[in-house]
């Protein structure tokens, strides 16, 4: 037989080495010294080869907008959400159609593949749910992305928010969002989470929750958020993000509420880039990190994954794309510098955002043939590095290329 491409002597995140035939977009077989023809081979001889880096929090109706219509001056998520404010009245859908595909082609070229994208639906334009149902179009087929209904200006705070949400829903938004902490109270933060789940069940959707992004220790919108997850039967479908509340908690409060978050089996999402730099601003010092509780989280099985959230845009003045600077940050936060726990950090925005967005990656045969190369040996070396990534293939098609860099030192001689 001949195979539609084969990818040779790669070495993948365990350190095995194997060469992986692909056949029709699907991983065909994955063992040492394949022989049989292929149609297309990439030679991966020495390099890492993993499944495509996943951002599964991000915002991209805002991506890339840094500056319009003026600068977060204080740096606050609060001034961020103000900001969006005046940004999502200025622009029009083929500003944001355009941004947002001009992110994706910078992902792409960094190995990532699929996004989870937060859309507000708070504007009464629907633009921005319009703008991102077309850019899930046009990139069908070589980039994932999957939309969450995100009620930016409060569930009940914003006048007819739910109404929006499901509209949003009935356009073919994939997700329920929501932002409980944003509530005028914390009763109406409960029941916003409570309409969102009770929405899922019905309509059978998942569920992806702003929760507690917060340095408030009592913003605990998770424990109700785990607690109806129960109730309306919702286990493994559910995503609390940021929680990075639970960072401030009182540690026996923590000790319950974490084996209740695993027994619901809901996922946790951090994104250290942005909450590394919004929370903690009100402190003197010492300044709180702001981080959820990651290790611990993942101690107790929990699910948990890191996203970028944001790029160049009302919250976040920095950003590239590349998944790995957000797990390179996440990892010195949550202290993971053991070897594990470095291997570990490669597969939050690998392994762990494909279950969450229930994603059929991964190196086994019969999952898709989503795969990349990079130009290093091992995880732990591409955390380190960021290194180019040499192929990116996409569903068995080669959809971007990087040559890396070639740098001469000419001040030393070789020992
Ligand atoms: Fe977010």
């Amino acid at each position: 037989m001949t195979f539609d491409l084969l990818l040779k002597g790669g070495l993948l995140p365990d350190g095995t080495q194997a060469d992986i035939a692909v056949t029709a977009g699907r991983i065909a077989a994955i063992a040492p010294g394949i022989t049989a023809p292929a149609a297309e081979v990439v030679d991966a001889t020495g390099l890492l080869v993993s499944p495509p880096l996943i951002d599964c929090h991000f915002h991209m109706d805002a991506t890339l907008s840094y500056g319009t219509p003026r600068v977060n001056a204080s740096g606050t998520l609060m001034e961020g959400i103000a900001l969006w404010g005046e940004l999502k009245q200025l622009q029009s859908r083929a500003d944001i159609v355009s941004r947002a595909l001009a992110y994706c082609r910078q992902a792409m070229a960094k190995g990532v593949l699929a996004i989870r994208s937060h859309v507000d639906v708070t504007d009464p334009s629907f633009r921005t749910v319009e703008a991102l149902l077309e850019v899930r179009d046009a990139i069908k087929g070589k980039m994932d992305l999957q939309l969450v209904a995100f009620p930016q200006d409060g569930w009940f705070r914003a006048p007819g928010a739910e109404a929006q949400v499901i509209r949003a829903l009935d356009a073919g938004v994939d997700v329920v969002g929501g932002i409980p902490h944003f509530e005028r109270t914390m009763a109406d933060g409960a029941a916003a989470v409570r309409a969102a789940c009770r929405i899922a069940a019905e309509r059978g959707l998942m569920v992806d929750l702003h929760c507690d992004e917060s340095d408030d220790p009592l913003s605990r919108h998770i424990e109700t958020l785990a607690a109806e997850t129960i109730a309306f039967g919702l286990q493994g479908r559910v995503t609390g993000s940021h929680l990075t509340s639970m960072h401030s908690m009182d540690n026996y409060y923590v000790s319950k509420l974490i084996p209740l978050i695993a027994e619901a089996r809901v996922a946790a999402i951090a994104n250290p880039l942005i909450n590394i730099t919004l929370q903690g601003r009100s402190d003197t010092y010492p300044k709180r990190r702001g981080m959820t509780r990651v290790p611990e989280l993942l101690a107790a099985g929990v699910n948990v994954a890191f996203g970028q959230d944001c790029v160049m845009d009302p919250w976040y003045p920095l950003g590239s794309g590349d998944m790995l600077d957000v797990a390179h940050m996440g990892l010195h936060v949550g202290l993971m510098t053991g070897t594990e726990q470095m291997r570990r950090a490669f597969q939050m925005v690998t392994d762990a955002p494909a279950q969450i967005m229930g994603l059929d990656f991964g190196l086994r045969v019969g999952a898709r043939a989503s795969l990349v190369v990079f130009d290093c040996a091992t995880a732990i070396d591409a955390l380190r590095l960021r290194p180019a990534r040499r192929v990116v293939i996409s569903d068995g098609k080669v959809v971007a290329s990087t040559v890396p860099a070639a740098t001469e030192i000419m001040a030393f001689s070789k020992a």
